[in-house]
């Protein structure tokens, strides 16, 4: 998740809306999730990834390397690999590994920053029988364009790691899988990472590490609205907050006012005034039972043909083929 280029004009007017459309609603006050990842954003993203607090990234790589075999094998010769984001080098270089033992595939790395893309080529293009094409487009366009230029009957592996799925409201997640399954023919397959539910003390502290790295990713957004939009947030005011919600059994990450207080954001047309306590609610991270995923997958129109759970940091691979 890298998207440390400078705005454009329209990206520089879609946060403007975003902020105000945010910051004047009513009860509760919002900013989007992906406006955390700035250059800054991107770069504390990376450090919380090696917490001691945040298992998270492990148990993924842990997952992928022991059974990237297990899934290439449980399909059929796989000719094109797309994944949803550029990935981390490690993590793909295992997938793409074992895929090309079999026959020679194209990789599509989508994601919206051109820097993020670069890195990825970089790192893996040096896999024999595996080409790199990345493409730079939100992840849905991106893989229509992939799909609507595919030749051939071999099978399109798509990967959704890291569990950014929980950082969609539940019924988003459910409608973007939906969307994919779409752009698949059967038997082509999707791996899906998904983070599970554990005790809540260590969710928190997950999300609340004792160096600050994630109370900093939070208020980052404050100092990026103040950098791009003019305003004048004062962050000794304002504290990094994450709560488990048990009944969407998701974390959800806060900036709390410690003051009352009035803010404001000339680049977006508003002041914003805050109650003692008053949050802005910044993220979801869902944490799911291995089941829902089996759920999820099935309500989108897959089969199941592999979930491989890792128990150090209780986290889901799941490969859900296109029925
Ligand atoms: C990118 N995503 C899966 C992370 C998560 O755990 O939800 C983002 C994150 N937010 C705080 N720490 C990490």
């Amino acid at each position: 998740m890298t998207h440390p280029t400078a705005p454009t004009p329209a990206q520089a007017d879609a946060f403007a809306t975003d902020v105000y459309g945010g910051l004047t609603q009513s009860p509760q006050k919002t900013l989007p999730s992906k406006y955390l990842y700035d250059a800054v954003g991107s770069a504390l993203f990376e450090v919380i990834t090696h917490l001691p607090e945040y298992g998270l990234t492990r148990a993924d790589e842990r997952l992928i390397k022991t059974h990237a075999q297990d899934v290439l094998m449980s399909l059929g010769p796989v000719g094109t690999v797309v994944e949803l984001g550029s990935g981390s080098g490690r993590k793909t270089r295992w997938i793409l590994e074992a895929c090309a033992r079999r026959q020679p595939c194209t990789y599509y790395p989508i994601e919206i920053s051109a820097t993020a893309l670069a890195h990825c080529s970089r790192e893996l293009s040096d896999i024999p029988g595996v080409k790199v094409l990345g493409i730079e487009r939100e992840y849905l366009p991106g893989l229509q364009q992939i799909t609507a230029m595919r030749q051939g009957e071999s099978p399109m592996l798509v990967l959704f790691l890291g569990s950014t799925i929980g950082n969609f409201a539940r019924p988003d997640a459910q409608r973007f899988l939906g969307e994919v399954r779409k752009m698949m023919r059967p038997g082509d397959a999707l791996l899906l990472g998904t983070d599970l539910v554990k005790p809540t003390p260590a969710l928190i502290n997950a999300y609340d590490d004792a160096l600050g790295i994630t109370a900093a990713f939070n208020l980052n957004l404050l100092v990026r609205i103040n950098r791009e939009l003019g305003a004048h947030f004062d962050l000794q005011q304002f504290q990094h907050e994450a709560r488990f919600n048990l009944e969407t059994s998701a974390i959800e990450m806060h900036i709390r006012s410690r003051i009352r207080q009035s803010v404001d954001i000339p680049g977006a047309g508003l002041r914003v005034e805050f109650e003692v306590g008053e949050t802005i609610w910044t993220e979801i991270s869902r944490k799911y039972l291995a089941a829902d995923v089996l759920a999820m997958g099935g309500q989108a129109g897959f089969t199941a043909a592999g979930q491989w759970i890792d128990q150090g940091w209780p986290f889901a691979e799941t490969l859900l083929v296109a029925a």
